[in-house]
């Protein structure tokens, strides 16, 4: 009977007593057990057996006697490997075997991994990479590895980038992560974001949410053409992004828009923002984290299968659109997720943390927010589990187009600071009526400034 005590105990005993058993079964589940339950091996462990293996017609078995050829404590026989890998086909196997190599850490092996440099497939390249890293100030290694700053594939440049091109930022001279300036806490100011943004200093804001004014559908966003509007919004992220601090998070919730016909010999047309937006913003060096779906009660939206209910014809199909996307973005960083939360000391991390009851998936079910003022605003609801979820206390969060102002006064509510820009003077005057903004001033009043005054403030 197999057993992992069993083979434990043979292993100790040597490689024969271990080929034994492999060769006393005939079945391809019981030699992938043996062969993966072998764990580190005993300096003396006699693996010529394994080699033996790399020619068995079943790719588990090779795949499981590569890994072990690898644990032969530099004593492999890299030349096996080799001949194995210029045949091989299976794809795990392949991978595995540079893994072997690399993990030997033998300067005699460099010239394999080189090799393996070239290889069409991407995760070889990579396995190779790591494998070469470990010789650390050797310049051979860097002549091999700095070119792939132009490999075709992305995640080797960002690699090799972070490796060799990547400008390490002074800890001491920048302005420390958890900070911002005073001018922009709890400020709000009543200008086009583009003037207002030429006055806001890089790295300077924690976590932008937004909803931009809608392509021609409501009377404050009038462009001339798609591309116009577009153009705009990436003019706008491009400054959202350079402010944006090293790593953190820029969430854009939008949808696709309907623009009517203009008679009935016309069609209406759908304009897919979500999707025309995002690679502008991949392109200005925004990383894609994941698409939020936020949906609504179908009693909320306006009735587009109305006429379908009726007629019932293919083709006329019209779903009705409970939707909209919340796009979370990341500001590119080779640091980890890690190194942003390091930045916070444990009581902010403490206090920050988010309580049970939080959603567990990329879909949100929210009820809309209708409001006699502004006739497109967030839902509290909405906003306080995006500011919940993508920053910590105190951290400042930024809207570029804050219409009534939900995120200033929810980010409040939850011990952020907020910064918002409004072009609107009927908005903005209206923000200063919102009870939480006048309410509640502890430490902090919210200034409410135009431009100039804006400009004249900062210091
Ligand atoms: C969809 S609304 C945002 C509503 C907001 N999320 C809320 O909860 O009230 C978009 C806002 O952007 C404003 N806006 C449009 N163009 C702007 C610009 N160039 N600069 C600043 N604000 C702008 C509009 O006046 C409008 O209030």
């Amino acid at each position: 009977m197999l057993s992992k005590e069993n083979i434990f105990q043979l292993k100790l005993n040597g490689g024969e007593a271990v080929a034994d058993l492999v060769n006393s079964y005939r079945d391809i589940g019981s030699i992938v057990f043996i062969l993966e339950n072998l764990g580190r091996l005993p300096y003396n462990f006699n693996g010529n057996f394994l080699y033996g293996l790399l020619e068995h017609s079943h790719s588990q078995i090779r795949l499981n006697a590569v890994k072990n050829i690898g644990k032969l404590n530099g004593k492999s026989n890299i030349d096996k490997l080799i001949n194995l890998y210029e045949t091989e086909k299976d794809t795990s196997v392949r991978r595995e075997i540079v893994s072997a190599i690399g993990r030997q850490r033998q300067k005699d092996n460099k010239k394999y991994l080189y090799e393996f440099l070239n290889d069409d497939d991407p995760k070889i390249v990579c396995q190779a990479i790591r494998g070469l890293l470990v010789f650390e100030k050797d310049n051979d290694v860097e002549e091999h590895l700095k070119p792939l700053i132009n490999h075709q594939n992305e995640m080797i440049r960002t690699v090799i980038y972070k490796e060799y091109f990547s400008i390490k930022k002074n800890k001491n001279n920048s302005f420390p992560h958890t900070e911002t300036y005073e001018f922009l806490k709890n400020t709000i100011v009543n200008a086009d974001v583009l003037e207002a943004l030429k006055y806001v200093p890089d790295e300077s804001v924690h976590l932008t949410f937004t909803s931009p004014p809608y392509y021609n559908a409501r009377d404050y966003s009038i462009y001339p053409s798609y591309k116009a509007y577009l153009e705009f919004l990436s003019d706008v992220f491009k400054e959202v992004y350079r402010i944006t601090k090293e790593g953190r998070f820029f969430l854009l919730n939008t949808s696709p828009i309907i623009v009517p016909r203009i008679s009935r010999a016309h069609a209406s047309k759908r304009y897919p923002i979500p999707f025309d937006i995002h690679p502008y913003l991949i392109e200005m060096g925004w990383e894609f984290i994941d698409d939020i779906i936020w949906v609504k009660p179908e009693a909320s939206v306006k009735n587009r299968v109305g006429g379908f209910q009726q007629h019932r014809k293919p083709l006329g199909y019209k779903p009705n659109p409970v939707t909209e996307y919340v796009m979370v973005y990341r500001k590119t960083t080779e640091k980890l997720l890690d190194w942003n939360i390091h930045q916070y000391d444990n009581e902010t991390i403490f206090r920050s943390k988010v309580a049970d009851g939080f959603e567990t998936t990329n879909v949100w079910k929210i009820d809309p927010c209708f409001d006699k003022i502004h006739t497109a605003v967030f839902p509290v609801e909405l906003c306080k589990k995006v500011i919940q979820y993508y920053s910590y206390k105190g951290d400042l969060v930024f809207d570029p187009f804050g219409g009534s102002g939900t995120v200033g006064k929810t980010a409040k509510s939850l011990d952020r600071l907020f910064f918002l820009t409004e072009k609107e003077a009927n908005y903005f005057e209206y923000m200063k009526t919102q009870k939480n903004y006048n309410r509640l001033i502890k430490e902090r009043e919210t200034r409410f400034l135009s431009l100039d005054a804006f400009k004249e403030n900062i210091k």
